[in-house]
């Protein structure tokens, strides 16, 4: 599991702002959640949010809509579909990465402690930047790449059996859980790939119509870039999508090997 983490540089500045639900509320339940706005030169704190669950959707989504909406509007969190496919609404809570569109409130004991994904920078409040993330996702070209012509006036065919090996790949939604929960990726992110590039990577490995294995297996052959894993498995944990990321890198690992042979 992703241990409760910090973002990068965090010092928490005590005695943040304290949202109090509306009167009469009956069923309460208080969030804390990490503040940081860069422009003001002041340390990140915890507001306290207390939201009437009667009042409020089922998700940790639901209710970060309902503090910007109702309490406060400078909370600044991303999100877009709020059915955990686009990925945006990634961040920490109660200690573990996942999707606030997808995780219930009811599952999360006590108060719910919420901060951006761990060690990463932050742009404000919940907004982590992913500038580095998708420049190593662009790195390993993560589109098809072909040296033969396609049959004319036809697109590239898989059989069933092959397309199957994209199943547990494809459903990647590169929302960052895995990397930001992975202690390796942590300490070496300037190098190391990280679980959701590399799953990423395998997906292409993994695609018979794909013509650069050998281009691909290259560029991975780098002791930072794939082999920092050392199998924590954090990464399959926190998946929202249910992904073993830790098996894909695993298996590039072994076609390495077997290309060695
Ligand atoms: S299995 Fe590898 S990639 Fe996944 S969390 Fe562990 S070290 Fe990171
Ligand atoms: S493997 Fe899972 S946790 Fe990692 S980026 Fe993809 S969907 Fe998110
Ligand atoms: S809002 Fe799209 S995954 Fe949560």
């Amino acid at each position: 599991m992703a241990e409760f983490s910090l973002p990068k540089n965090s010092v928490i500045r005590k005695n943040g702002t304290v949202h109090k639900a509306a009167d009469g509320a009956t069923n309460v339940k208080s969030f804390k959640v990490y503040r940081y706005d860069p422009d003001s030169g002041e340390n990140p704190r915890y507001d306290t949010f207390e939201i009437d669950l009667d009042d409020c959707g089922p998700m940790v989504l639901d209710a970060l809509i309902k503090m910007k909406g109702e309490q406060d509007s400078s909370l600044t969190f991303r999100r877009s579909c709020r059915e955990g496919i686009c990925g945006s609404c990634s961040m920490n809570i109660n200690g573990k990465n996942g999707l606030a569109c997808t995780t219930a409130i009811e599952d999360c004991k006590g108060d719910v402690r919420i901060t951006p994904l761990p060690h990463m920078d932050v742009i404000k409040d919940l907004v982590p930047d992913f500038t580095h993330f998708y420049a190593q996702y662009s790195s390993i070209k993560p589109w098809l790449q072909t040296v033969t012509p396609p049959p004319s006036g036809k697109e590239r065919l898989q059989s069933p059996e092959d397309r199957e090996k994209l199943d547990g790949l494809y459903e990647c939604i590169l929302c960052a859980c895995c990397s930001t929960a992975c202690p390796s990726y942590w300490w070496n992110s300037d190098k190391f790939l990280g679980p959701a590039i590399l799953l990423q990577a395998y997906r292409w490995l993994a695609d018979s119509r794909d013509e650069y294995t050998g281009e691909r297996l290259d560029e991975l052959e780098d002791p930072f870039r794939l082999y920092r894993c050392h199998t924590i498995m954090n990464c399959a944990n926190v998946c929202p999508k249910g992904l073993n990321p830790a098996k894909a890198i695993a298996e590039t690992k072994k076609m390495l090997v077997e290309r060695a042979l």
